[in-house]
């Protein structure tokens, strides 16, 4: 049996690298030779014990490929065409799908009710950190690269992009808004982008570090808080002339965050949530004035599918939104316990690290 490289989760604390068998192709499956993909801070969560995987997985849900193989009753795509699919991959054709929730694939139906819904990738499936990833459900999945744009252009659409924007998105972020980022994390930066790209005029970043402020405004902060000089709290109040902001986005997974984007919004503002949480989460409250504050309250699970990759191909090419700033490492296949070393003790000014098997 032909055998792949793979970064398998084996217990915590350990993910290494170990042989694996190259998945067979069933019918409505494409194989996916990597070309390039990237750790994102959910493995470290699994790395760390604190997301339980099964022991023996593949990690990893950010691909970006060459069709080595189609499945039989895949039609539309061809073997050798360049690729990517996103960390969420739907049906289609689940209950979720057809409730226009497609994110949320699966919940409610054959793997059970589970918060993560459609996220199969190094999380219920084998995922993208080897040679090879086998794509389910490939004629809803698989995405093809446009011409001209490189792996690393691309690296972010799988995952951190449709994330990051979708904290925009969701918060309904209007031309002329002001919004908050609570985190300049890879979510966070490209939520400020997103923000920008929905038409927000005042964005301000929270952060501490000078690397990712920096990058914050290049992707379109206006004012940049640092958490560590004063409230936050009270310093964006400050910054709305006690307005308050219309859409405030978590893109940490914390209570004194998800606390803070709630403090600072305006009347009828909206709470848009990314992060996610370890420990249950606490709604104090005058923070909430009591259930009258017409406060909303929004989560988001990564949306993925092929037109939802392709649409995002589609900013990258328009050059409308630049994030090769994010890849700040590279990294061999062979050498990923190094990169996870590296990426999970957030050494070095990393962000976002690229490997290549
Ligand atoms: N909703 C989804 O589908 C989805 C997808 C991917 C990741 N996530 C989650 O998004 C979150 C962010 O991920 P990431 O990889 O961008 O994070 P990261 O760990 O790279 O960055 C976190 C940032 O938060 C900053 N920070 C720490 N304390 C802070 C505070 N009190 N106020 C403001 N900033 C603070 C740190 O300085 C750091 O820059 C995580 O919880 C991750 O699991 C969610
Ligand atoms: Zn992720």
């Amino acid at each position: 049996m032909p055998k792949m490289k793979a970064a398998v989760f084996v217990e915590k604390n350990r993910i290494v690298l170990e042989d694996k068998a190259i998945p067979d192709v069933g019918p409505l499956d494409a194989l996916i030779r990597i070309t390039t993909t990237t750790i994102c801070g959910t493995d470290v969560h699994i790395l760390k014990g604190e997301y339980p995987v099964a022991k023996g997985l593949t990690v990893g849900h950010e691909p970006v490929g060459i069709i080595e193989k189609l499945g039989s009753a895949v039609a539309g795509f061809s073997e050798g065409q360049r690729v990517i699919a996103g960390a969420i991959t739907p049906s289609g054709h689940s209950f979720a799908c057809l409730c226009g929730c497609a994110s949320q694939d699966g919940a409610g139906s054959k793997h059970g009710f589970t918060a993560t819904g459609g996220w199969k990738f190094g999380n219920i499936i084998d995922g993208c950190q080897a040679e090879y990833v086998l794509v389910p459900d490939a004629m809803a999945n698989l995405s093809p690269v446009p011409d001209g744009l490189s792996d690393e252009e691309v690296l972010m659409c799988p995952d951190i992009m449709s994330t990051g924007f979708s904290g925009a998105e969701s918060g309904q972020v209007q031309i002329g808004d002001t919004v908050v980022v609570f985190a300049l994390g890879p979510i966070g930066l490209c939520a400020v982008a997103g923000a920008k790209l929905k038409g927000a005029t005042t964005i301000i970043g929270v952060d501490t570090v000078p690397a990712r402020q920096e990058v914050a405004r290049q992707l379109g902060a206006s004012h940049i808080v640092d958490f560590k000089q004063g409230d936050p709290v009270a310093q964006i109040m400050a910054l709305t002339d006690g307005r308050g902001v219309d859409v405030a986005i978590e893109a940490l997974g914390s209570q004194a965050t998800f606390e803070a984007s709630l403090r600072v919004l305006r009347p009828g503002g909206t709470l848009s949530s990314l992060g996610v949480y370890s420990t249950d989460l606490r709604i104090p409250l005058d923070a909430f004035a009591a259930g009258l504050g017409d406060k909303k309250i929004i989560t988001t699970l990564c949306p993925g599918g092929k037109e939802r990759m392709r649409r995002l191909m589609e900013v990258v090419a328009s050059g409308r939104v630049d994030l090769k700033p994010l890849v700040t490492h590279r990294y061999k296949l062979d050498d990923i316990e190094a990169a996870y070393d590296l990426f999970a003790n957030q050494r070095d000014g990393v962000m976002k690290v690229a490997i290549t098997p």
